[in-house]
C-alpha cells in the first residue's frame, strides 16, 4: 500500500535544518485524517507506514476518510520541540485548510495542537474533516469544545483512545473464555494510551501487575495503585518513583515483555515485539496500543504459539473514531456519548475480526486488514477518492 500513497512530503525546518514529515495514504471524499507526533529519529518511512495503518483504521470502522500521518523529527523534551512544531504545523498550513484533519499523538498533547491550530487562525487541527458539515461554524465550535473538554481531571482525548484498548482487551479476553475481573495486565508505555487503558482496565476488575515508561518498569504481582500511578505521572508519562507503593518494585525496562500475564498491551514505541524479543511473551492476548508495536516477523511466531494479537488499527482505533464521529455528526459532545459509542463499535469490530480469523483460518491481523481493506475501498466507491472541488475552506 505505501509504494500507492497519495502524497508524501518532507519539510525542513528553516532555523534547525531538522525535518517533519506529512503523508497522505489515500484520500476518500477528498479527506485523510492521523496524528502527529514528535519523536527523535522520526523517518518519512516510519510516517508513511503509519499513514497506511490510519487508512485501515478507518476502514476498520467504517469512516469514510483515508489515512493521513505526520512526525516532527524531534525528542519531544528538547526546549526547540515546541518551537519546531509550531513552524512545522505553520508550514502545512494548505494542507489543514483543504484536505487533511489531525490530533495528537506520540510526544504531542492535544492542547498543544489546539493552542498552535488557534493561533494560526485555523480553529481545529479537525478542521478539514468538517469541510462537508453545512453548519460549519456550529460544529467547528463544537469540535473544539469536545477537543479541550476534561473528564475525571484529564482531557477526554487523552481517554477515550485507553478506553477503546479496554474495551478490546475485554472483547478478546471474552472471546477466549477468559473473565476480566482478575486478568493480570502489563503494559509498555504509560501516556495518554498506556496510562487510560490501565485505568479502564483496573475499573473492570483486570490487576494491572506491571507498567514501564522510558525510565524503567514497575512491578507488582498483587497489583499496582493504578490511580496513584497516573497521578505521578509527568507530561511525558513519566512516573515519579517516589510515588511507589512500597512493595512496587522497580526492574530493567524491556523486561515488560517477559512478564506472565493474561494481557499484554504494548502502548509505547514502533516494533516493541519482535523477533529477538518475541519468545519472551507470556501472554494469552496482545492488545496493540501503540501503532505498528509488533514487527511483522514477531507477529507470525506469537500466531503459530496461539497468542491472541489485537491488531493496532482495531484496538486503538478509538481516539482517532471519536474525532471523525464528532466531525461527522455521528456523537454527542459529552464523554458518556463517546464512552458508549466506543463500548459498541469497538466491541462489534474485535468481535467481527476474531470471527473471521476463525473462518478464513488466518490469524486477526489478516482478517482485520482484509475487512478494514474492503470497507474502505467501499466507501471510496460510493463517496469518491478527490471529493468535491475546491478544497480549500472559506478564511475566518
Ligand atoms: N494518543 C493517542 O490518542 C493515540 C491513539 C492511537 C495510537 N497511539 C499510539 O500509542 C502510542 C503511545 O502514544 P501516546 O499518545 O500514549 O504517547 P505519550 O507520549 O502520551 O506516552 C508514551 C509513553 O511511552 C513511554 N515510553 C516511551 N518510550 C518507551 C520505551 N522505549 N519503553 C517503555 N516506555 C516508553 C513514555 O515514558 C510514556 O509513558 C504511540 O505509538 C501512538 O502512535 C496514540
Amino acid at each position: 500500500m505505501a509504494d500507492a500513497q497519495y502524497l508524501r512530503l518532507t519539510w525542513t525546518d528553516p532555523v534547525t535544518h531538522r525535518h517533519g514529515h506529512l503523508v497522505i495514504d489515500r484520500l476518500v471524499r477528498g479527506l485523510a485524517g492521523g496524528g502527529t507526533r514528535v519523536r527523535a529519529g522520526c523517518s518519512l518511512e516510519e510516517v508513511s507506514r503509519l499513514a497506511a495503518a490510519m487508512s485501515l483504521k478507518n476502514g476498520a470502522l467504517g469512516i469514510p476518510a483515508g489515512g493521513a500521518k505526520c512526525g516532527v523529527d524531534c525528542d519531544p523534551r528538547d526546549p526547540e520541540a515546541l518551537p519546531l512544531l509550531t513552524r512545522f504545523v505553520r508550514a502545512m498550513h494548505p494542507f489543514w485548510n483543504s484536505y487533511v484533519a489531525t490530533g495528537e499523538d506520540m510526544g504531542v498533547q492535544q492542547s498543544t495542537l489546539n493552542a498552535i491550530f488557534a493561533d494560526l487562525g485555523l480553529g481545529s487541527s479537525m478542521r478539514a474533516a468538517l469541510r462537508s458539515r453545512d453548519d460549519f461554524d456550529a460544529a467547528l465550535e463544537q469540535m473544539r469544545g469536545a477537543l479541550s473538554a476534561v473528564h475525571e481531571g484529564t482531557p477526554l482525548v487523552d481517554l477515550v483512545g485507553g478506553y477503546g484498548v479496554a474495551v478490546a482487551a475485554t472483547a478478546a479476553l471474552e472471546r477466549l473464555g477468559l473473565d476480566v475481573p482478575g486478568a493480570r495486565v502489563v503494559l509498555q508505555g504509560f501516556g495518554s494510551m498506556g496510562g487510560s487503558a490501565a485505568r479502564y482496565l483496573a475499573r473492570r476488575g483486570a490487576v494491572v501487575i506491571g507498567v514501564a515508561d522510558v525510565r524503567g518498569l514497575v512491578v507488582n504481582r498483587d497489583g499496582l495503585d493504578v490511580e496513584r500511578l497516573l497521578a505521578a505521572r509527568d507530561e511525558f508519562g513519566v512516573i515519579d518513583r517516589s510515588a511507589l507503593a512500597g512493595d512496587d518494585r522497580e526492574l530493567p525496562r524491556d523486561e515488560w515483555v517477559a512478564l506472565e500475564c493474561d494481557v499484554l498491551v504494548p502502548a509505547a514505541v514502533a516494533d516493541a515485539i519482535n523477533p529477538a524479543n518475541c519468545e519472551r511473551v507470556r501472554a494469552r492476548v496482545v492488545v496493540e496500543a501503540a501503532n505498528l508495536p509488533t514487527a511483522t516477523a514477531a507477529d507470525a511466531r506469537l500466531l503459530g504459539r496461539g497468542v491472541t494479537v489485537v491488531p493496532d488499527f482495531v484496538a486503538n482505533a478509538a481516539t482517532n473514531g471519536w474525532a471523525w464521529w464528532l466531525a461527522l455528526g455521528q456523537v454527542g459532545p459529552e464523554p458518556a456519548d463517546a464512552f458508549a459509542r466506543i463500548d459498541q463499535v469497538i466491541a462489534d469490530v474485535v468481535g467481527e475480526v476474531l470471527d473471521h480469523a476463525a473462518a478464513a483460518g488466518v490469524g486477526p491481523r489478516e482478517a482485520a486488514r482484509r475487512i478494514a481493506g474492503d470497507r474502505l475501498d467501499r466507501l471510496a466507491a460510493e463517496h469518491g477518492v478527490e471529493g468535491p472541488l475546491p478544497l480549500a475552506l472559506p478564511a475566518r
